[in-house]
């Protein structure tokens, strides 16, 4: 059972056709013309319209050529009382159902009209089933996705925890590296501390013989000289590797250098790194933890010097570690400004955001941790200071560590 439309000029046909297709239960509508029939259309949902060819106004091809742009779906049967193969060919063209021509009989009608109601059904049928499969795929591929996107997270965060586990553990490794070696430093320092003692004070009395006896004491004197270069650099060792919670108290800048270059001068000279120190005179003392400042000083240092030899293995008139010291105003705060230049490998633009990340290093394996920098921007921060760099791949490098001056620069003394 579907709904019919006949369209037809002449009342009596229109009649005539209603009654026999009601005999099949169908619903049956009727228009007089095309422009009623596309009315209809409007509001009814047809399955099948059964048109006249020549109509008033508009011909049964042009509502045709409409009803196939406009309602797809709907079958069309073209009748005619006055068939030409032109009208016939056209009409099938344009994809009518059918073409019959008048007289026609009643169950042939019937039957053209079932066929059509059964072809729009398995049309309908089948854009129903089209519709169906495309939002299943629609609701397969957004499942799959989901789960993706699911799966996903659950990787990272597996990566995630591997990272951070691998982060904690490298951070314990190196915290127990530090404690063992800031113990075994201890223990040597302590070690070496007496009998250097013992030696200036065997070389004192020598010196003294020798000047009681009128003899030269310069050999006395370079024993006395070195060992207290060694009891220095004893004590510094001792002060680095002291594990004890320390104060701030205001300490001038020459005296952290002094103490830092105690530990790794000899390594830089004999690199064949010319150093040069530049210490402005009257410069503030800063207001700092003098053994995390010297930890600072030491890890920029030691990357300078390894970037030194990296572009200049060996001896080399141009290897230059300059380090200058002034005070400035940052923000208006008097600051002790403490720069480290060095004409090394520099460092490419492409990396030096990183440096600061721990465990960040170009360094081959097992040569750096890459906590170094994070360390000391870490340490100069706490001090309300800033640590900054400029650099250039292949010329140099400009670490610049700006420190709060204790007071005021008056107070702080000169070199
Ligand atoms: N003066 C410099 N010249 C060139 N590159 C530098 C310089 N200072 C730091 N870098 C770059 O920054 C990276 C990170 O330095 P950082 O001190 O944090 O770690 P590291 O030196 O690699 O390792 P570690 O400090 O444990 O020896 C270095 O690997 C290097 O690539
Ligand atoms: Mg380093």
């Amino acid at each position: 059972m579907g709904t019919i439309l006949v369209v037809d000029d002449e009342q009596g046909i229109r009649t005539m056709l209603q009654g026999l297709i009601q005999r099949e239960n169908h619903e049956v509508l009727l228009a007089g013309d095309g422009y009623t029939a596309l009315e209809l259309l409007k509001t009814t949902a047809m399955d099948v319209v059964l048109t006249d060819l020549l109509l008033p106004g508009m011909t049964g091809i042009e509502l045709l050529k409409i009803i196939r742009r406009e309602f797809p779906g709907i079958q069309v049967i073209m009748i005619t009382g006055m068939p030409t193969i032109e009208s016939a060919t056209e009409g099938l063209r344009l994809g009518a159902f059918d073409y019959m021509s008048k007289p026609v009989s009643g169950e042939v009608v019937l039957k053209t009209i079932r066929n059509a109601i059964l072809v729009k059904r398995l049309n309908d049928e089948k854009e129903r089933l089209k519709e169906e499969n495309h939002r299943y795929r629609e609701r397969l591929e957004y499942l799959a996705e989901e789960r993706i996107r699911s799966l996903k997270d659950k990787v990272v965060i597996v990566q995630k925890d591997v990272t951070e586990k691998k982060r904690l553990q490298a951070e314990a490794l190196q915290i127990s590296h530090l404690a063992s070696l800031g113990e075994l430093a201890a223990g040597i320092a302590h070690e070496i501390n007496n009998p250097v003692n013992g030696i200036i004070s065997y070389a004192e009395i020598l010196k003294d013989e020798c000047e009681d006896q009128g003899r030269d004491d310069e050999i006395a004197c370079r024993i006395i000289k070195e060992g207290e270069r060694i009891a220095t650099i004893v004590s510094n060792l001792l002060y680095f590797a002291r594990d004890v919670e320390e104060e701030y108290a205001p300490v001038h800048l020459g005296t952290i250098l002094e103490a830092t270059l105690s530990l790794i001068g000899k390594q830089i000279s004999k690199d064949g790194i010319t150093l040069e120190r530049r210490l402005r005179k009257g410069l503030a003392d800063i207001r700092a933890k003098s053994r995390e400042i010297q930890q600072v000083f030491l890890n920029i240092i030691s990357n300078a010097r390894y970037a030194l030899n990296q572009k200049f293995p060996g001896m080399h008139p141009d290897k230059l570690l300059e380090i200058t010291a002034t005070t400035v105003e940052v923000s208006g705060v008097p600051h002790v400004r403490t720069m480290f230049y060095d004409n090394g490998t520099g460092i490419p633009d492409a990396i030096i955001h990183k440096i600061n990340t721990p465990f960040f290093s170009t360094k081959p394996p097992g040569q750096g941790t890459g906590l170094g920098l994070s360390i000391s921007h870490g340490i100069v921060t706490s001090h309300g200071g800033k640590l900054t760099f400029q650099s250039r791949e292949k010329e140099f490098t400009r670490v610049i560590v700006d420190l709060p001056a204790a007071t005021n620069p008056e107070s702080g003394r000169g070199e």
